[in-house]
């Protein structure tokens, strides 16, 4: 017994020393290799293959385990369980499939209703959530055009979300810190569409990888409280290296290459050392902040030491420009020969993020990792782009002119909606004009300010019916619409629903309906509803130019008082109006109903109507450039309308005077608001005769049919297209008889090839053949007489953008028109062209942020993530 005893505790003594052996040698080739552990171990690690009745391995090693394993955490939701296809088909790709394609992307799990998973979790923190899609080929489903949102417990990570291209397999990256024991994953698919996923991954990450604090690029300073956000993975760049796979990064990140996003790449070089070079730090950076192989290589400047190298070395990436962004740069010093000789600056879109920053110094010592975290504000990216960019310190003589980058990584932060996709937050309401407009939104005055709201013309109706009907232009009634719902069956966009409620239903439903305004507030900013601010006048009342106490100026337009029908209307219009939000659609900032007052606040657009610029004014004239970029604008927001929503608008009064510039030309079409807002009610006073719209723009189907399509729209910007290329009225009775209507006289002299007579003559000798004729076929092409024949708005857009193009290279050989060349000509033509395409076909949500930053969407939010697998396939 006792001997028994003490051979146990002597095998208990020896196992205890070769435990503490193989921990010191642990520690010990720890400290080799730089002092910090190297791997982690998730506490929580899903890996799901959906739709797969089999585990596959992927290359790293790990193992996403087979759709049914996780049948346990999948729910329906629960109301529409009891009907048999609510439940979740699977859906898996014929064998035929390439044998290049990642086994995950293979099958998918396709779900018809709210669907849920609800994955427990063992150990609360940041976690990765990682969602594979790719819209696989099945008979029943078409995959590309399926559209939906998925939603943590308070988080969107996608919204209105689609993968249209067939030939992109995309991939969702997000860190998220979940606070409770269960994480749920909401599938939510749109109305008459489906959601999918090929895979997914929860696993914990390492709670240090994000720390709370940060430095602020605008303003500079301090930013406190990073762990309020989640983070999404816009890039991850091994900057001067190759890609770097989940297999050499603990925790299964990828890092791409970073040439393609350097705009000089010849102005960079390589450098590169054996990673066992690396030594990191006691406390900074480790290898799950980034793995060696990223710090062991870097772009340096080439060729540096010659007479000028005063440059910057530059990465631009383009972000939603709604969003702020977690920008975290990864240095180490592995080109100097000696301390303190690479001093360097280092900016993020512009604005100096470190200012002579000495890595040897702060890290004491040379091939040691460090790394910096910046948040940009959106409010600082000015163009859709992320520009980082590192250069020579000038005023340090003592160094060789150099500057250095490892590795960079980019993170989208949730906004205030708690979303990472648009401005819905996860419980479905709108927040889009949460966080006060007139102070984040540039919000420009507006003249011409969208008039037309339907609804409160439609209150109207009666005593236009007696109104002697207008003629031809009015330029004081550059506000007004005359536009009746005719067929209300197709007016459905509103739905009954507006009919019945209550404007504090409305305002209680969730649904954000701006900034509240009191009635004082707007006196004060109408000097007391002043004669003298009036700037339009329509048959629902006046819209005057009002500034509001900050400062902001904002056209506001108040509903005549005395009619007591109209607050239906009035509600609808905000409805719908705070619904629609893009950059070029003319923004609705807030409304009152005090007193049984109706007044709209909308942006103020400096510059007015379109049609001031073209003609009967004695503003400058536009060049054609600036046409162009103008009608591009315009066609994106009709685009919107038309697509943007399940339903689509349709604006029903396009034309010049509802075509609104801001103060940097930004087209914005305005009056939308009257666009198919046909409550029920209005059955009554519909007129059976009454087509009416605006004299020269009417499509002529429409007119003879009384029915309305989208290619009504695209009809009457036919004739806005004509009007801006001739600087003259869409109808114009002093002149002869055929020239009286533009669309015909336009379709006339085309047909006889003579369209360069009737070119507006300044800018006549400005126009290159090319842009001209891609510009004319896309005006006539609108024009067509039957509505199937016109193209889509997406169609017009891309006709445009191409003419544009057209122009654009043909400038820069022959400088015609330089004088107003815009500042876009650095880039491809196919690559412009793409990206406008891939533009055109943005979704409601995608664009839908647009309006709070004042920023290009001609920078190109890449609509699938960077990191498509092709480059996972690339190694
Ligand atoms: C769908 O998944 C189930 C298990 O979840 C599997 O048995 C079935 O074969 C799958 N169907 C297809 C078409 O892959
Ligand atoms: C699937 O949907 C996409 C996008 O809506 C569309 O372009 C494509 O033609 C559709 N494919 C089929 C087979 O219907
Ligand atoms: C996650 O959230 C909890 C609760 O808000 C907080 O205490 C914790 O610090 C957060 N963790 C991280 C890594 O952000
Ligand atoms: C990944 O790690 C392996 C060794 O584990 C190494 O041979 C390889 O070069 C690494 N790949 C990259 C891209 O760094
Ligand atoms: C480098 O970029 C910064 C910020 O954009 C700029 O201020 C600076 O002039 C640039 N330096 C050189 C040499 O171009
Ligand atoms: C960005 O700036 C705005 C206005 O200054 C501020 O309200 C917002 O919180 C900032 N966002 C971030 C992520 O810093
Ligand atoms: C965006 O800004 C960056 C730097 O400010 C500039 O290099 C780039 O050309 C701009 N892009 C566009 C489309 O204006």
């Amino acid at each position: 017994m006792g001997g028994g005893t003490r051979t146990r505790r002597l095998i208990e003594r020896q196992l205890s020393l070769v435990v503490f052996i193989l921990l010191f040698l642990t520690c010990f080739v720890d400290v080799v290799l730089g002092g910090s552990s190297s791997s982690f171990t998730p506490a929580d690690n899903y890996l799901v293959n959906c739709g797969s009745p089999n585990d596959a391995v992927v290359d790293d090693g790990r193992t996403f385990k087979s759709d049914p394993q996780f049948a346990s955490y999948l729910s329906t939701d629960e109301d529409i369980l009891t009907s048999i296809t609510s439940f979740p088909n699977n859906v898996s790709l014929s064998s035929s499939a390439s044998s290049s394609v990642l086994p995950l992307y293979l099958t998918a799990r396709i779900f018809h209703h709210e669907s849920m998973y609800r994955f427990p979790i063992i150990r609360p923190g940041r976690h990765w959530i990682r969602l594979h899609f790719y819209p696989l080929t099945h008979l029943s489903y078409n995959l590309s055009s399926a559209t939906f949102t998925i939603t943590t417990d308070d988080i969107v990570l996608l919204h209105g979300f689609s993968v249209k291209d067939s030939t992109k397999m995309v991939f969702k990256e997000y860190l998220i810190n979940i606070t409770s024991d269960k994480l749920t994953l909401k599938f939510s698919p749109m109305k008459n569409s489906v959601a999918f996923v090929n895979a997914i991954e929860l696993v914990s990450a390492p709670d240090d990888l994000i720390s709370d604090l940060a430095s602020a690029v605008s303003p500079v300073g301090d930013f406190n409280g990073l762990n309020n956000y989640a983070l999404e993975v816009s890039y991850r760049l091994n900057v001067g290296g190759p890609i770097v796979t989940p297999k050499n990064d603990t925790l299964s990140r990828t890092w791409l290459p970073d040439g393609q996003f350097m705009v000089f790449p010849e102005g960079a070089k390589n450098v590169a050392v054996p990673t066992d070079m690396i030594q990191y730090p006691k406390g900074g950076a480790t290898p799950l902040i980034a793995p060696y192989w990223v710090y062991a290589t870097a772009d340096q400047m080439a060729d540096s030491g010659t007479a000028d190298p005063n440059f910057n070395l530059t990465w631009e990436m383009s972000v939603d420009p709604s969003f702020s962004y977690l920008i975290r740069l990864h240095f180490c010093d592995i080109v100097s020969k000696g301390l303190n000789e690479l001093y360097f600056n280092v900016y993020v879109n512009g604005i100096t993020g470190v200012s002579s920053l000495d890595l040897s110094t702060l890290t004491s010592g040379l091939a040691i990792p460090y790394y910096k975290d910046f948040v940009l504000n959106a409010s600082a990216i000015s163009n859709g782009t992320v520009v980082i960019q590192v250069g020579p310190t000038s005023n340090v003589q003592s160094s060789l002119p150099n500057a250095i980058l490892n590795g960079l990584e980019v993170m989208k932060l949730s906004n205030s909606a708690g979303s990472l996709d648009g401005l819905f937050s996860s419980d479905g309401t709108y927040r889009g004009l949460k966080s006060g407009p007139t102070v984040t939104m540039k919000v420009a005055a507006g003249i011409g300010l969208a008039l037309g709201a339907v609804a409160l013309l439609l209150l109207l109706i009666g005593i236009l019916r007696w109104q002697k009907r207008p003629k031809g232009y009015e330029k004081q009634k550059t506000f007004s619409s005359w536009l009746l719902p005719l067929n209300s069956s197709q007016c459905s966009f509103l739905s009954s629903k507006s009919k019945s409620t209550t404007f504090s239903s409305i305002v209680n439903s969730g649904l954000n309906l701006g900034r509240y305004f009191t009635l004082n507030e707007l006196r004060d900013a109408t000097k007391n509803f002043d004669e003298k601010a009036v700037v339009g006048v329509g048959g629902f009342g006046k819209v005057y130019l009002g500034e509001l106490e900050d400062g902001t100026k904002v056209a506001i337009k108040r509903g005549n008082p005395s009619s007591s029908q109209g607050i239906n209307e009035f509600q609808t219009e905000i409805q719908l109006l705070s619904k629609l939000r893009h950059r070029h659609l003319v923004s609705l900032i807030g409304y009152c109903d005090e007193q049984s007052e109706m007044i709209l606040v909308y942006e103020y657009m400096a510059y007015g109507p379109l049609r001031d610029h073209l003609y009967g004014s004695t503003l400058p004239p536009l060049s054609w450039r600036q046409r162009l970029e103008i009608c591009i604008g315009a066609a994106r927001g009709l685009h919107y309308l038309h697509t943007g929503s399940t339903q689509g608008i349709i604006h029903r009064d396009v034309k010049t005077t509802n075509i609104l510039l801001d103060e940097n030309f930004v087209a914005k079409v305005s009056d939308f608001g009257l666009s198919k807002a046909g409550p029920a009610s209005l059955d009554q006073t519909h007129v059976s005769t009454a087509v009416k719209g605006s004299f020269g723009y009417l499509d002529p189907e429409y007119f003879r049919r009384q029915q309305l399509t989208e290619k009504s729209d695209v009809y009457s910007f036919g004739v806005v297209l004509f009007e801006v290329l001739c600087a003259r009225p869409a109808l114009d009775p002093a002149l002869p008889r055929d020239q009286v209507n533009l669309a015909e006289f336009a379709k006339q002299q085309n047909a006889k090839g003579c369209i360069q007579k009737i070119i507006d003559p300044i800018i006549a000798g400005t126009i290159t053949q090319e842009s001209l004729t891609k510009y004319v076929e896309a005006a006539e092409k609108c024009l067509a007489e039957y509505g199937v024949d016109r193209p889509s708005m997406g169609d017009v857009l891309w006709h445009l953008e191409s003419a544009l193009q057209l122009q654009g290279t043909a400038s820069a050989a022959n400088s015609a028109d330089n004088q107003y060349a815009g500042e876009d000509d650095d880039e491809s033509d196919g690559k412009k062209i793409k990206r406008d395409i891939e533009a055109a076909g943005k979704s409601i949500e995608e664009t839908r942020d647009e309006m709070v930053v004042d920023v290009s969407d001609d920078s190109g939010v890449v609509v699938a993530s960077p990191m498509f697998l092709e480059t996972f396939q690339g190694r």
